[in-house]
């Protein structure tokens, strides 16, 4: 039995498979409307979401199978202090896979340990979102037809924002990869990844200002500020708006540089630039549904 926790949980080639059974999906979504016919996906969110969580249940519905779940701690057995490993050995009788998101790091992880079903980490505090991590790799592969040579700018909360860690540690295993990690000061990418570039020999560059690597870039990946994680209002309001891309910010940019972001946004992309053809983050929502059907019909071994 597999679970993912991890991006690195598959290897290249077998995210390739992945990648491959999410675009027959993108074009053949009637092959696999009984894929799972009697089966049921768990959604387990102890932490709030819109996409991931209602993605992975249009994902189960489009592949004929059933959901149930529970959308934040308050409403399930969590608020009277059950532990995430009785809680997913519970879930274990009831369904026969779950996706996870919870507060804490590591949560998931420990529910897989004790788990009857494949558990997905639908994001685990500020660590990883692989879910997110695939769609953006889908994305970018499906609109650009490939995952290495590029120049990557990881723009905004490059400390608490868990999809801009897992979509590292995912882009290193490609050839050719540039980043830039575009931040404040209290907001730069944690040491323990700049440690591993230099570890890894991959090249990267800090910088304050977004402008003056918008001509670089090849794919600029946007996040919002962590509001839930900052431990103080003070600073989160000071740091909220340091970004803002408008229409004059995407004129210094390459005429085929695509702009991803994990959404939600708030106001760290106007709504002036929606309309670029540049901007691809609603096109990324819509790969995240392909993406998460092809690993429940991966990690459930079912071929169709
Ligand atoms: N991208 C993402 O994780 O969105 P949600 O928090 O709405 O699930």
């Amino acid at each position: 039995m597999r679970h993912l926790m991890n991006p690195l949980d598959f290897t290249v080639e077998e995210l390739d498979s992945l990648f491959d059974l999410a675009n027959d999906i993108e074009k053949n979504p009637s092959k696999y409307a009984h894929a799972c016919e009697g089966k049921k996906l768990a959604t387990c969110f102890y932490e709030p979401s819109t996409r991931t969580r209602l993605s992975f249940e249009a994902a189960m519905l489009n592949l004929g199978g059933q959901v149930i779940g529970f959308s934040d701690a308050g409403s399930s057995s969590a608020s009277k202090g059950e532990s995430v490993s009785d809680t997913i050995r519970v879930i274990s009788c009831f369904a026969d896979i779950c996706a996870m998101r919870h507060p804490k790091e590591g949560a998931p992880m420990v529910a897989a340990s004790r788990s009857g079903i494949p558990v997905i980490n639908a994001g685990d505090g500020g660590h990883q979102h692989p879910t997110q991590t695939l769609t953006d790799l889908l994305t970018i592969r499906s609109l650009k037809g490939r995952l290495g040579r590029f120049t990557v700018g990881l723009c905004g909360d490059l400390k608490f924002g868990r999809t801009v860690h897992s979509l590292i540690n995912a882009l290193v295993r490609y050839p050719d990869i540039h980043f830039i990690f575009i931040s404040p000061p209290e907001l730069k990418v944690p040491d323990y990844i700049t440690d591993m570039l230099k570890e890894m020999g991959i090249s990267y560059e800090e910088v304050i200002r977004l402008e003056e690597c918008m001509p670089k870039l090849d794919l600029l990946y946007i996040t919002r500020v962590q509001r839930e994680r900052f431990f103080n209002e003070e600073d989160y309001v000071r740091l909220k708006d340091f970004y803002i891309l408008n229409k004059a910010k995407m004129a210094l940019a390459k005429d085929d540089m695509l702009v991803l972001h994990p959404l939600p946004r708030v106001n760290e992309i106007s709504v002036e630039v929606d309309d670029d053809p540049r901007a691809v983050y609603f096109k990324q929502v819509q790969y995240g549904v392909y993406v998460r059907m092809a690993l429940i019909l991966t990690l459930l071994e079912i071929r169709v």
